[in-house]
């Protein structure tokens, strides 16, 4: 089956090509099921990456790293987020690592002590919890609330729940995986505080800061003012944006001096390394793949546009579009399915998506659709999904 060209930058979406594919996203699924759970594009890598990861192969250039490739990685992500999302960062207090996630379990390790809090918003990315309790420390999940067709923040219960629990960490995920929210400069600024004043280290997961939709605007939340950035680790990658998540290669931007020496608690021998190929791709990503990055969002933009549309024809489900992300969390409370209701999708209709209560309690009832695919596959997980929705 041959998929509509979505853009002159990106090739046709041909479906028994993406079966081929050895990675997570294809590789779990039967030959008449179709993925739409982790969080993979469908779509092929600019190319620009393609090129560089060829010439890199070709040179057979997978040698051991010379040090100075992580620090001009280090300079052209501190200039570029700097650049697109206002936050100055210092390459000097840059440290590239395989993972974000990697990160996480890093800075948890640094920055508190078996038994503390860990306070994050839920429902939330899964590895939040394994990381956490992990590592020893202890979950503080506040559950974000829905209100006037978006989810909030309920700041009042927060800080009770702080005043009470004491966390010493807040683990942020700005733009949130799975709600699709970007979180506004006044909502950033009314947690920094509760973090400030409850003297926790802030630790803001930015992966999906380039995935944003027009009318919304990342803002990291060490941003907000130097006397945030001082307590703030800011983590991001490539891997969402460029879809290059098996390549591995994250970065970790300190907001002081201070921060980033105290992360030498956590021994280097549990960060593992950062590939050649990681490295090179991650670097021409930031440098030459802007271009390519907007005809992603386009296409993004326009599958998200056929996502509500369908969404039309269920008005229960009570459809909040993403403010980011190529992830769509729906509301399938109303069909009273019991748990497991993924499991029962991929059964009824071959469409494997990612259950909502692999996000936390919140999620019951709810699933995760990733909506990073060609057109005509949505098209075909749309209806499949409008049928069970409809008729079981
Ligand atoms: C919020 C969030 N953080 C981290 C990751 C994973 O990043 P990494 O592969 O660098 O660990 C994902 C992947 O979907 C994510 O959604």
């Amino acid at each position: 089956m041959i998929l509509e060209d979505a853009s002159p930058f990106l090739p046709e979406l041909d479906i028994d090509k993406l079966r081929q594919k050895k990675g997570a996203k294809w590789a779990s699924v039967g030959h008449d099921q179709i993925p739409a759970w982790v969080a993979d594009m469908d779509f092929q890598v600019a190319p620009e990456i393609q090129r560089v990861l060829a010439d890199t192969v070709e040179r057979g250039d997978l040698g051991y790293l010379d040090s100075q490739s992580g620090k001009y990685l280090s300079e052209l992500f501190a200039t570029r987020y700097h650049i697109r999302h206002g936050l100055d960062v210092d390459p000097g207090l840059v440290r590239i690592t395989s993972d974000v996630v990697q990160a996480i379990g890093g800075c948890i390790f640094a920055f508190t002590d078996p038994g503390d809090k860990v306070l994050f918003l839920t429902p939330t990315y899964p590895p939040f919890f394994s990381v956490v309790s992990g590592l020893s420390r202890q979950i503080m999940d506040i559950d974000l609330v829905r209100e006037n067709d978006t989810y909030v923040i309920d700041f009042d219960a927060l800080q009770e729940a702080v005043a009470d629990q004491r966390p010493t960490m807040l683990l942020l995920c700005n733009p949130h995986n799975p709600l699709g929210r970007v979180f506004t400069r006044t909502e950033l600024e009314t947690l920094a505080e509760i973090a400030l004043v409850n003297d926790m280290t802030i630790v803001s997961d930015e992966i999906h800061c380039d995935l944003v939709f027009q009318g919304y605007k990342h803002i990291p939340i060490a941003a907000v003012s130097d006397e945030v950035a001082k307590k703030t680790v800011t983590l991001s990658s490539a891997s969402k944006t460029f879809n290059i998540a098996g390549l591995h290669c994250a970065q970790m931007a300190f907001g002081s001096k201070e921060l980033f020496d105290s992360f030498q608690r956590c021994p280097s021998v549990l960060l593992g390394g950062v590939s050649s190929l990681g490295i090179a791709a991650a670097s021409t990503a930031y440098a030459e793949g802007a271009l390519w990055l907007d005809a992603i969002m386009e296409i993004l933009n326009s599958n998200r546009n056929t996502l509500i549309n369908w969404t039309k024809q269920f008005p229960s489900m009570g459809f909040i579009p993403p403010e980011a992300t190529y992830l769509a969390w729906i509301n399938l409370r109303f069909l009273d399915l019991g748990c497991r209701l993924a499991d029962l999708i991929t059964e009824k209709t071959g469409i494997v998506l990612s259950d909502g209560l692999s996000f936390g309690k919140a999620g019951a009832g709810y699933v995760r659709l990733n909506f990073a695919t060609g057109k005509t596959i949505l098209e075909e997980i749309l209806e499949r999904l409008g049928n069970f929705i409809s008729h079981g």
